[in-house]
Order: C-alpha cells, then sequence, then structure tokens
C-alpha cells in the first residue's frame, strides 16, 4: 500500500489540523504515513479503529517480544543501552508486566487523592498569578503566559507530588527547555543529556528518601508492595521519570493551548465566566478539541493481519492518531466546532485500554484550577498580538503553545 506524506507538525497544522485530519480520515479508518526521522507508520484515524486498536489486546501488542521479535527492537537507534530500564516502563509494556508496575505505582498515586492536595496546588497557582500581575503592573509590557504560568504551575505540582525540594525546580525548568524543538540531531543529544541529568538525579533523591522518608510519592513507591513484590531501583527510576515527562509537557499544552482557545472564542469564555459550573465539560472539550497528545506510542499486530481493508504485517508499528478520533464526525457531531456545552462528550484525549492516562484526574483539576483562578482574576485578560502570530510548539506528536504573551487586564 502507498504511504501518503502528512506533516502533522508544520506551524499551519498546528494552528488548524482541522482540513488535514478530515484528509487522513477521509483515507480510510488505517493509514500508512510517512514521517520524517520516525519513517512509516500506520495510523488507526476513526474513532473506532483506535478505540479497538487500544483495547484488543489479543490482536495488538506494545512490546516486540509479544509479537515474537527482539526486544532490543522497542528502543530506538539512538537511545544508550545503560538506559534500558527507561525502555522498559510501564507504557512499554504488556500484560502481565504492565499490571503489576500501575498496580506499584497507582498504590502510591492513590493514597494522598488529588483532591487532598487541591488546596496546596490552588496556593502554587495563586503565588505564580500574584508574580506575574507585579510584572505586568510594574513594566506594563506583555506576559508570556506559558513560560509564567503554563510551564511552571504542572512542574510544580508534579515536583510536589513526587516530594522533590522546591529549590530543585529551576535545574528542571532548565531540563525540561531540552525537550523542545523540533527533531534533529542536535536536540536528540540534548534530550539524550537531560534524560541522563535526571536519571542522576532521581537516583540521589531515592537513595535521601530511602535514609530519610519524607511525604511525597517517591517515599509512597520505596513503601509499595503487592503481595511481597515491590519496585526494584531501576524500576523506581524509570518510573518517576516517566511520570515527570508524561506528567508535565501534557498538562502544559493543555493549559496555555486550553487558554488561547477560550480567548479566541470570547463567547463560549463569557459563558464560562457566567456559570464556572460549566468547568468540568469546559475542561473536557479543550481535551477534545486540542488534543494535546495527538498520537499514542505504537502498537503492534501480535500476528499478520487483515484490518478495516489493509494487510498489516506482523511487529508493524501503528499509532491512534488520537487528534483524529477526536474529530470524527462518525462519532462527535459538528466536531471542528469548539463547544463547552457539549455532552455527552467521550473524547480519547487521555487514551484507552490498559495504558490511559494514570494522570488523568491530576491533569483535569491543574487545568480547572489554572482556568478558574487566571480568568476569574483577570476577565477581561486579551490577547497583545494576533491569532496568527502565536507561535504554536514544534515539539512533535503534541498541540500546544510556544509562548502566548497576553495582557492581565
Ligand atoms: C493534559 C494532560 C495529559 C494528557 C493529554 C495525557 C495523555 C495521555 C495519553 C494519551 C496516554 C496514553 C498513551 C499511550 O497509550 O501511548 C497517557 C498515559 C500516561 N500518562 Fe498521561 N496525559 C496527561 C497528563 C498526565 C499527568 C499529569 C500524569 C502524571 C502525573 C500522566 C501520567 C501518565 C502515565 C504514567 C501514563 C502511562 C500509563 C500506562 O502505561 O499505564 N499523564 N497520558
Amino acid at each position: 500500500m502507498q504511504s501518503r506524506t502528512f506533516d502533522l507538525n508544520t506551524q499551519a497544522y498546528k494552528r488548524n489540523p482541522y482540513p488535514t485530519l478530515a484528509r487522513m480520515v477521509a483515507q480510510g479508518p488505517v493509514v500508512r504515513v510517512r514521517f520524517p526521522w520516525i519513517g512509516k507508520l500506520w495510523m488507526a484515524t476513526s474513532y473506532e479503529a483506535a478505540s479497538e486498536l487500544l483495547r484488543d489486546r489479543e490482536r495488538f501488542v506494545r512490546e516486540p517480544r509479544s509479537a515474537g521479535m527482539p526486544q532490543r527492537a522497542n528502543l530506538p537507534w539512538w537511545f544508550p543501552r545503560s538506559m534500558q530500564p527507561m525502555a522498559e516502563v510501564m507504557i512499554n509494556r504488556d500484560e502481565p508486566d504492565h499490571r503489576r508496575l500501575r498496580g506499584l505505582v497507582e498504590q502510591a498515586f492513590l493514597r494522598r487523592g488529588v483532591e487532598q492536595l487541591r488546596p496546596r496546588f490552588d496556593a502554587i497557582m495563586r503565588q505564580l498569578l500574584d508574580e506575574l500581575e507585579a510584572k505586568f503592573r510594574r513594566d506594563g509590557h506583555p506576559i508570556d503566559l506559558v513560560a509564567g504560568l503554563a510551564r511552571p504551575f504542572p512542574l510544580a505540582v508534579i515536583c510536589e507530588l513526587l516530594g522533590l525540594p522546591s529549590e530543585d525546580r529551576p535545574m528542571f525548568v532548565k531540563l525540561a527547555g531540552a525537550f523542545s524543538g523540533s527533531p534533529s540531531l542536535f536536540v536528540l543529544f540534548r534530550i539524550l543529556g537531560a534524560i541522563k541529568s535526571i536519571n542522576a538525579y532521581i537516583r540521589e533523591q531515592i537513595r535521601l528518601c530511602r535514609a530519610n522518608p519524607r511525604q511525597g510519592l517517591i517515599s509512597e513507591l520505596i513503601a509499595a508492595k503487592q503481595e511481597d513484590d515491590r519496585l526494584t531501583e531501576d524500576e523506581m527510576v524509570a518510573m518517576v521519570i516517566l511520570l515527570l515527562l508524561a506528567g508535565h509537557m501534557t498538562t502544559v499544552h493543555l493549559i496555555g493551548a486550553g487558554i488561547y482557545t477560550l480567548l479566541t472564542h470570547p463567547a463560549q469564555k463569557q459563558s464560562l465566566l457566567t456559570d464556572w459550573s460549566l468547568v468540568y465539560s469546559t475542561v473536557d472539550e479543550l481535551l477534545r478539541y486540542l488534543s494535546p497528545v495527538q498520537m499514542t506510542k505504537p502498537m503492534m499486530p501480535a500476528h499478520d493481519l487483515e484490518w478495516y481493508g489493509q494487510r498489516l504485517k506482523r511487529g508493524d508499528k501503528i499509532v491512534a492518531l488520537l487528534a483524529a478520533a477526536n474529530v470524527d464526525p462518525q462519532k462527535f457531531e459538528d466536531p471542528d466546532r469548539f463547544d463547552i456545552h457539549r455532552s455527552p462528550n467521550p473524547h480519547m484525549a487521555f487514551g484507552a485500554g490498559i495504558h490511559v492516562c494514570l494522570g488523568l484526574r491530576l491533569a483535569r483539576a491543574e487545568a480547572e484550577i489554572a482556568l478558574e483562578q487566571l480568568l476569574t482574576r483577570f476577565p477581561k485578560l486579551e490577547l497583545a498580538i494576533p491569532p496568527s502570530q502565536v507561535k504554536w510548539s514544534r515539539q512533535p506528536g503534541t498541540r500546544g503553545m510556544e509562548a502566548l504573551p497576553v495582557r492581565l487586564l
């Protein structure tokens, strides 16, 4: 089957992805697409196919060895073998290993529920807004809400959740910067360097927590136990790094692009300002409309198979294109319309099946806190540049803003 080239990483796509997604969907529910750096990939583009791909554990697997292939194939070519434990995190595993790892982290994750931590998250947001407001009043210049709010807030939240010292946050902001930018050899080396530094730092933090347990998920993970089973040191380091990476940029994009979307849909923003009970459905609609994580990690057929009219070979890579599933006209009425009243809204922004997002409650709570505090404090908030000049993030596979200059009114 001939593959088509769709570039999902241009500014034009990120600004308005809906025509491209409609063209992809028009090719059929399963399409072969060529990507820079990655090569050819199958994509499940309809809601039904994406959902089946993520839920059918008999036919689709994540680990090469579950499809009878050598395990090493799971590692990208540029990944040093010394970092193998990182490749074996639960998001890359099938059952029963996935269940074991997720069970241990869920136990630790759920012990202090998100609701219990909410007042602390509220306080973090209030302090960020105090600082931004003071700066705006002092200088009168537009404020970049990505650098000033969307990035530091989820980072502070995840560090707080893990129990990492707050004085280490500036270092994380610097390391997190390594993950931005379009793919290039330079960016790959930068990412590897950042992962190495995070790896060493987390190992040291685990050592400190073992000696002196403190509040937070790292100490909970050390204590977590199921039928005499515990996480090994390597598994724990990899799990904490997964939580840091999965829990940070995703939420940055939801908050940054979420604010932009409300500012560019003033009637919807007004509805929310007059009825804050709509905040839950607003966040859901932002998740559907934006798909901050545009596609899942690849699955692969466990055997050669014929699926939605395509012949897939055992071990072929196939991703669920969540961005397309979330605007599938078979599932959502008038899907390109942003509507905070949409109900029901069974979007797939958090994935589906066994790998459904572990942090979905946390991500929702963060977005609710950010929108509520920002818009009640600055109800006349406005963009400082025309929407056509706003820069979207070049991070592949995601949709979010690089910067969002606003006036805090
Ligand atoms: C707007 C914010 C977020 C979005 C859109 C999002 C989206 C997703 C998606 C689509 C997946 C499935 C990926 C796949 O199947 O390949 C996933 C998995 C995951 N997410 Fe999130 N996520 C968000 C925030 C978070 C946060 C805040 C955390 C943690 C603190 C988190 C932790 C995880 C983990 C650990 C997994 C892997 C679960 C598993 O393999 O069982 N995510 N997320």
